[in-house]
């Protein structure tokens, strides 16, 4: 890089080219030193800001793109791994106190080392400590080049396109800020995110999320930036790491101007001296603490100025200025009483710890899941122990149990002293304790590894499948009717009375008509009455036409939520349509199943599910008999405007798109009467690539397909602010 670049806002077109086609030549040259001879002459961060000026110049004069851009040749292949990062400075962790006791020894040892401090007390702040995961985020020249986990607080791992995805951190600061300044802080996941995610994961059949911690750092960590994107991360701002000028002089003053440059800070954070007023704040945190959106696990103590926390200096491995006082883990001890097995709609069969109740942070906990066979058996997800040798779950055994989070129970540990002498292993049922069907642990394709959920092969002989299969069918995002809910469904399933009982989703429809002739009138049954049961039928006949996505989402099939149902509404248009193009996809080759692997968002997994699911004669016969009673209306198809440049084009959008989500790109396409697909082939006529696309862009390029860059994008259709 020259050593002053200009601005980008100062750059004349002349100036421009000259200056694209000078960064596409040493790009070039540092990519083939860091590929071809394993001898990378800059840091990563460098290269990353040579490329990220390139992008930002191409965004200016699209017009000026050149053939051999570096922006169509972004990052090469996907990572198998995320690459190494050395901090400029280490990462630390922080002592822990428990007690106010220990509180005032941290405050008086503070006093003690710094010896006379003339005329003023030590101001401290306190900050809640964030469950999440730490981050150092590096801004060179105002502009976001890297991000790294901590790691083991020396080495990290580059997670820089997905950080460039969370909303919440800027990529560029403000013009006052230093050349260099690495901001660290914590990102994390707020619970009612975290607890949406998981009933979306639930609703799709896969496996759900322990508690907001992990699943923000399973989020950092995917090698997919726009699965990242999706998850909704969010940050706190709180330290900095390497800055070549500093800001201000107190760390409270570190934190405002953190907030000026657009950082989100903690607003619960607090300059005290006094330490009772540190543990005033800290004990009116753990008050409010079960009504945070997010999860704190204790009050972080720093002092405040910055030249007394340099003369404290460090311990090896945390600073003698700061200590984090942690709030008691929220944990009890309880016993097992029983273990229940509960079939999901997609035969699921998940363990339900049933506790003797116990009060774990103020909530009664009577029961928890145990996840599934490895979890009671003390393996991982991924195969590794989770807990010590022997330390499996059995009836009878006294466990230790936690609101992880404040969110989910869960049973952490055994305490093997008190284990009964009785007591077996549990054996994890290989039948379906509903129907008698095999229940098994399929196998992942991809990785050969058996899946961690074991499921029951019923399908629709299984009445606990087909039970929630009708719960999912009247949920409010399927068909929803008035009346109708999870236990009048309980009622209705479980009844003997042929008038009256629903096994299956027309049966809904074909209630009144056997009510109409029945000596058992559902009006005399408790719970019900004869103005409810009225508003019942009616409720029932609103939904006899239905929008052609909440019929599709109705149907249940595995891995097809409410965003892939769409999908298929707006590909397929009616249902006819859908149907025949899933019998043709038989077998999963030929041109249907291209078509519809080609559907954007829809991968090759639910792709399967969904062909399975409509080559089930079963299956079928049941939509048949739905379909005498309901009409799906055909999907809204996007109104097309045959005058766009685009029109009839077929898109592939790819990277991280910076001003538009996925959605709003492929949506704002369809409106302009392209069709989007979610894979590069001969039939494409146009990429849209933003930062860190990678094979797609290849195969573009290898097909001598026309690739644009998202402001170019724009300005093609000319909706761009
Ligand atoms: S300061 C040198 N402040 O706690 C001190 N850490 O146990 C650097 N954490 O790794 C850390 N909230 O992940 C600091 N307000 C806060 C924090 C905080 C959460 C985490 C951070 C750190 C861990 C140390």
């Amino acid at each position: 890089m020259s050593d002053d670049p200009k601005p980008i806002e100062a750059l004349t077109k002349a100036e421009a080219k000259t200056e694209l086609e000078r960064l596409a030549g040493e790009i070039a040259r540092n990519d083939e030193l860091y590929h071809g001879k394993d001898a990378p002459k800059i840091s990563d961060a460098a290269y990353d800001a040579l490329k990220q000026r390139n992008l930002a110049i191409e965004a200016r004069f699209p017009e000026l793109v050149r053939e051999d851009s570096p922006s169509k040749n972004v990052g090469a292949a996907p990572l198998p791994t995320f690459a190494p990062v050395t901090h400029s400075r280490p990462m630390l962790s922080l002592d822990n106190v428990f007690s106010d006791e220990e509180v005032q020894g941290f405050v008086g040892s503070v006093y003690r080392f710094l010896g006379q401090i003339p005329d003023e007390s030590i101001a401290f702040t306190a900050e809640p400590k964030i469950d999440g995961l730490s981050i150092s985020i590096r801004y060179e020249n105002g502009t976001l080049v890297n991000a790294a986990t901590r790691g083991d607080g020396t080495t990290g791992e580059n997670v820089t396109a997905n950080v460039r995805t969370i909303s919440e951190i800027p990529n560029e600061l403000p013009k006052d800020a230093p050349e260099v300044v690495e901001i660290r802080g914590e990102i994390y996941m707020a619970k009612p995110d975290f607890l949406a995610l998981n009933a979306r994961m639930e609703e799709e059949g896969k496996q759900t999320y322990v508690n907001p911690r992990n699943t923000a750092a399973g989020s950092l960590r995917q090698l997919d930036p726009t699965v990242t994107a999706k998850r909704k991360l969010k940050f706190f701002a709180y330290a900095w790491g390497e800055i070549s000028e500093m800001p201000a002089d107190t760390q409270s003053g570190m934190i405002e101007t953190f907030a000026r440059w657009g950082f989100p800070t903690n607003p619960l954070t607090r300059r005290l001296s006094r330490v009772e007023d540190l543990l005033a704040h800290y004990h009116e945190i753990g008050l409010e603490r079960g009504e945070l959106d997010y999860d704190i696990d204790g009050v972080v103590y720093k002092v405040d100025r910055l030249d007394l926390q340099a003369r404290l200096g460090f311990r090896s491995r945390s600073p003698r200025w700061a200590t984090a006082h942690k709030f008691p883990a929220e944990q009890a001890f309880t016993e097992i009483e029983n273990i229940d097995i509960q079939v999901g709609r997609t035969g699921a069969l998940t363990p339900v710890a049933r506790l003797k109740p116990v009060t774990v942070g103020g909530v009664v906990v009577t029961n928890a899941t145990l996840h599934n066979a490895d979890y009671i058996k003390g393996i991982g997800n991924s195969g590794e122990p989770i807990r010590e040798e022997d330390h499996d779950f059995r009836i009878g055994d006294t466990v230790v149990v936690q609101r992880a989070g404040d969110v989910i129970p869960q049973v952490l540990d055994v305490v093997l002293e008190k284990r009964p002498k009785d007591a077996k292993p549990y054996a994890f049922p290989d039948k379906c304790p509903v129907c008698g069907s095999h229940a098994v642990r399929e196998k992942n394709e991809k990785t050969g590894k058996l899946d961690s959920v074991t499921r029951c092969t019923g399908g629709f002989v299984c009445a606990a499948q087909a039970k929630e299969h009708l719960k999912h069918f009247v949920s409010r995002n399927a068909y929803d009717i008035e009346g109708l809910g999870s236990k009048q469904i309980d009622f209705f399933f479980e009844t003997e009375n042929d008038t009256m009982r629903i096994r299956t989703a027309p049966d809904i429809f074909t209630l009144e008509k056997r009510q109409a002739g029945s000596m058992t009138k559902l009006e005399n049954i408790d719970g019900f009455g004869k103005v409810s049961v009225r508003k019942l039928f009616d409720a029932i006949d609103a939904r006899r036409t239905i929008a052609l996505n909440r019929f599709i989402y109705a149907l249940g099939i595995r891995h097809v939520g409410e965003t892939t149902a769409k999908l298929l509404a707006r590909s397929y248009g009616t249902y006819d349509e859908l149907e025949k193009a899933m019998k043709a996809a038989n077998g999963c080759t030929g041109e249907a199943w291209d078509d519809l692997n080609n559907i954007d968002g829809i991968g090759e997994v639910v792709a399967r599910a969904i062909v399975e699911f409509f080559n089930e004669p079963r299956n079928i016969g049941v939509i048949d008999d739905l379909l005498e009673e309901v009409t799906p209306e055909a999907a809204e198809i996007p109104a097309i405007s045959s005058s766009s440049p685009v029109a009839g084009k077929t898109i592939v959008f790819t990277g991280s798109l910076e001003r538009m989500s996925r959605d709003e790109a492929k949506a704002m396409a369809e409106r302009l009467g392209a069709k989007t697909a979610g894979s590069v082939s001969k039939k494409t006529d146009l990429v849209v690539a933003g930062p860190g696309a990678g094979s797609k862009l290849t195969k573009a390029e290898e097909l001598g397909i026309e690739v644009i860059t998202e402001d170019a994008w724009f300005d093609l259709v000319g909706e761009g602010a």
